[in-house]
């Protein structure tokens, strides 16, 4: 009996969707089985975020990732998907030292973590590192906006492009990391008509995070569509589901079965 194997999405059909008015959805993850979880509901692409620093590991920013913590990660996704397109963060200082650290660390997400394409974050600055990396035949996808490694350059998680100049470097921005070869790029905490601009200025799919209806796809950090960071919700973050509340009694109600002796009962028991 023939085994029905999944196609894997791949970038070209990303830039096909785009073409073809279909949006792209994406979603974060760090883990097996939330991963697994996402790959069979069908999402096209999972992203390895450092966000990983903030959700899971309790940072207050990104930037303490380490390679080898998105290693470990990417690792871990990639074992439990078999049909979305998995892209992997590169962390800060992974990427902005030097082309040849930049190229390495790219190679290592690929080769050692198993992901099909690195995201890195910037615009005009980090173009030549893009063109670098895909260079080596990486796919790239690009993330501009409110970059989160960026946090203390901006004063914090600010709205980006609010102010014409703003808007303008961001627009050179996109056109820098199109132009460079990335294949997709991430919009992030910029005005929706902004975002919209760039949509359609750019053959490459965008997909937003904060940035509007009009980009190519949405993205969101999946602890917070389900419930599970209760630590600060952006406006952007739509929760789909409330976990936190569904873990919280299921681990009292476990605290107390212990406490009265009720767990183990003799169906547990050898
Ligand atoms: O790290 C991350 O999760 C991201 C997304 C929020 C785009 O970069």
């Amino acid at each position: 009996m023939s085994q029905h194997k999944v196609k894997r999405r791949t970038i070209l059909d990303l830039q096909q969707m785009k073409t073809q008015g279909e949006k792209i959805s994406v979603l974060t993850a760090y883990d097996y089985p939330l991963a697994r979880l996402m790959d069979q509901a069908g999402i096209d692409v999972i992203l390895v975020g450092d966000s990983v620093g903030s959700v899971v590991a309790g940072y207050d920013t990104t930037l303490p990732v380490t390679m080898e913590e998105m290693l470990y990660h990417t690792r871990a996704v990639v074992r439990a998907a078999q049909q979305a397109l998995i892209v992997a963060d590169m962390p800060f200082l992974s990427y902005q030292i030097d082309l040849v650290e930049a190229r390495r660390n790219a190679g290592q997400l690929i080769k050692e973590g198993g992901a099909h394409a690195v995201k890195l974050e910037g615009g005009v600055h980090v173009a030549e590192t893009i063109r670098s990396i895909v260079n080596m035949d990486i796919p790239v996808v690009g993330h501009i906006g409110l970059t989160p490694q960026s946090v203390h350059r901006m004063g914090g998680y600010r709205i980006q492009g609010r102010a014409k100049a703003q808007a303008e470097q961001l627009l050179a921005d996109a056109r820098a990391v199109a132009d460079a070869g990335a294949f997709a790029m991430v919009l992030e905490g910029i005005p929706a008509d902004l975002a919209k601009e760039i949509t359609e200025t750019v053959a490459i799919p965008t997909i937003g995070i904060g940035a509007g209806v009009d980009c190519d796809g949405q993205v969101l950090v999946i602890h917070d569509i389900l419930g599970l960071c209760e630590k600060y919700s952006p406006k952007f973050v739509k929760r789909y589901a409330d976990i936190s509340g569904t873990i919280s009694d299921g681990i009292s109600t476990y605290i107390n079965e212990v406490k009265d002796g009720v767990f183990p009962a003799d169906e547990h028991s050898f």
